[in-house]
């Protein structure tokens, strides 16, 4: 059966390097997979991406342009590619929503809890992989030769309520979290990955 895995981490956790290594994995056993991401993933989703990273405005409008684009990515891409069978794999989801506007911006966690009620009710990932970092090593990944975005220059504190904020979350669904140790090399996250990845229910030898 298709399955929506989500990638999760504070920015410079390094999760997005191994996004193709994953989809690879996949796609070696036969199955259709596609790589979205979040905010974006659509063309309207693309567009609020750039306000989102680049705009100041109030903290409520963030969390609720966070669910407009995600709302626009669940119809136009998530939905129909589960429905045909494929599996997903989304650069962030609404987690992302929780450890950012919840921990790092302190918004009150029921009002995101009620906009993921009215925009995806039934929909959770089967398989959510955080990467974890300190917020020292995390610094250190992002690239200096760029600007960093709106969120990238936030301070310590705020990266570190969002890393609290996720990895409260893994606590609290232990069924579809798994922590990754991304403080390791990437070969040995891989190595990990290959094993997660090899014991997901409807894999060759998985559990199902
Ligand atoms: P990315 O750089 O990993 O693609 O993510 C873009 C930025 O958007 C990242 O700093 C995290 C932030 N973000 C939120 O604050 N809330 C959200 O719901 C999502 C999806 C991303």
């Amino acid at each position: 059966m298709a399955k929506f895995i989500t990638f999760e981490g504070i920015d410079g956790a390094g999760k997005s390097t191994h996004i193709a290594f994953v989809a690879d994995l996949l796609r070696a056993q036969g199955l259709q997979v596609i790589t979205t991401r979040e905010p974006g993933g659509t063309t309207l989703g693309e567009a609020l991406r750039e306000v989102l990273l680049h705009q100041k405005m109030h903290l409520e409008t963030e969390a609720m342009l966070m669910f407009a684009a995600r709302r626009e990515h669940l119809a136009q891409v998530i939905e129909p590619a589960l429905a045909r069978g494929d599996w997903v794999i989304s650069d962030r989801f609404t987690d992302a929503t929780f450890a950012y506007q919840g921990g790092g911006r302190q918004l009150p966690l029921a009002k995101l809890e009620a906009l993921e009620q009215w925009v995806h009710p039934h929909l959770q990932p089967d398989l959510t992989l955080l990467f974890d970092v300190p917020l020292e090593v995390a610094r250190t990944r992002l690239d200096a030769t760029r600007t960093l975005d709106k969120f990238e220059q936030e301070k310590a504190d705020f990266f570190a309520a969002t890393r609290a904020e996720y990895l409260r979350r893994a606590a609290q669904f232990p069924e579809r979290f798994r922590v990754i140790d991304a403080t390791r090399t990437i070969a040995e996250v891989q190595q990990e990955l290959k094993q997660i990845i090899s014991s997901l229910p409807s894999q060759p030898g998985g559990k199902q």
